[in-house]
């Protein structure tokens, strides 16, 4: 019981307007099960700050035992447009058989993301490390030194054709791994003191994906569209060229 308070603390004590942001449609008896589980396994100990309240997730930022922050991507069971995700995730050969169950879509969605990132983290990828995926709920690196990074729609880089080859960089290596991130742009990358670091990988899609070219292409163009608003030109045909190469 007083893990579970510990854990809560602090949203206990925000004002009820946010308390009510925070809590409406993410908190369910059984997310609140899997969050407690989470906890008593060692990744975190107490919920911080909500980091963003999304219209698929919640994430927070959550403190560790040692004072280390992690980061906890809370998927909504109930907001969640599951059967948009099913569409999504039912081409995906590594969920093939998936029945279509809200929580159990959405429970294969923060699957996903999970595997994503472990592949993308092993190839070398500039994406934060999953610690653990229960449910509905991930666990992974936190972005940030106190306050989490800001998204690149946020913050302008120093230098946008640095900046740029490094994204370039990164959906090579997803590409090489044999998938592509399918949701990127400006609002999926984060500008942590001018390094590209990728996010939000539950898009993701295998090659073999009949969807997967056509994101690619629209990932990228995603990228050029921002920098060509920065007056920096990318060669999307010869970028292309170059990965499949
Ligand atoms: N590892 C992280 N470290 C710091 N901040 C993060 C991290 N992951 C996510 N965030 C913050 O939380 C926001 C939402 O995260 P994310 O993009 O993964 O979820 P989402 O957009 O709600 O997902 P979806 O597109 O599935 O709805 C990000 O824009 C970013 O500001
Ligand atoms: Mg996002």
């Amino acid at each position: 019981m007083t893990r579970f308070i510990k854990l809560f603390t602090n949203i206990i004590n925000m004002s009820s307007r946010d308390k009510f942001e925070t809590f409406k449609n993410v908190f369910d008896n059984k997310t609140l099960l899997t969050l407690f589980k989470l906890s008593s396994d060692g990744y975190f100990e107490e919920l911080k700050s909500p980091i963003s309240i999304g219209k698929e997730s919640n994430v927070f930022n959550a403190v560790k035992k040692d004072g280390s922050l992690v980061c906890v991507k809370i998927y909504r069971v109930n907001a969640c447009d599951f059967r948009k995700m099913y569409q999504y995730i039912a081409h995906d050969p590594r969920f093939s058989g998936l029945q279509k169950k809200r929580r159990q879509i959405i429970k294969a969605w923060a699957q996903r993301e999970y595997r994503n990132l472990l592949v993308a983290r092993e190839a070398g990828a500039d994406v934060p490390t999953p610690y653990a995926v229960r449910d509905n709920v991930l666990v992974l690196e936190f972005i940030g030194d106190k306050e989490a990074a800001p998204k690149l729609k946020d913050k302008e880089p120093e230098d946008y054709k640095k900046f740029s080859n490094q994204i370039i960089k990164n959906i090579k290596i997803l590409y090489k791994k044999g998938f592509v991130h399918g949701d990127l742009s400006e609002y999926n990358i984060l500008n942590y003191k001018d390094k590209a670091i990728l996010i939000d990988l539950s898009h993701g899609v295998k090659l073999e994906s009949p969807n997967s070219q056509e994101l690619l292409e629209r990932d990228i163009k995603n990228v050029e569209r921002y920098f060509l608003k920065r007056k920096i030109k990318m060669d999307v045909q010869k970028i292309l060229k170059e990965m499949k190469k």
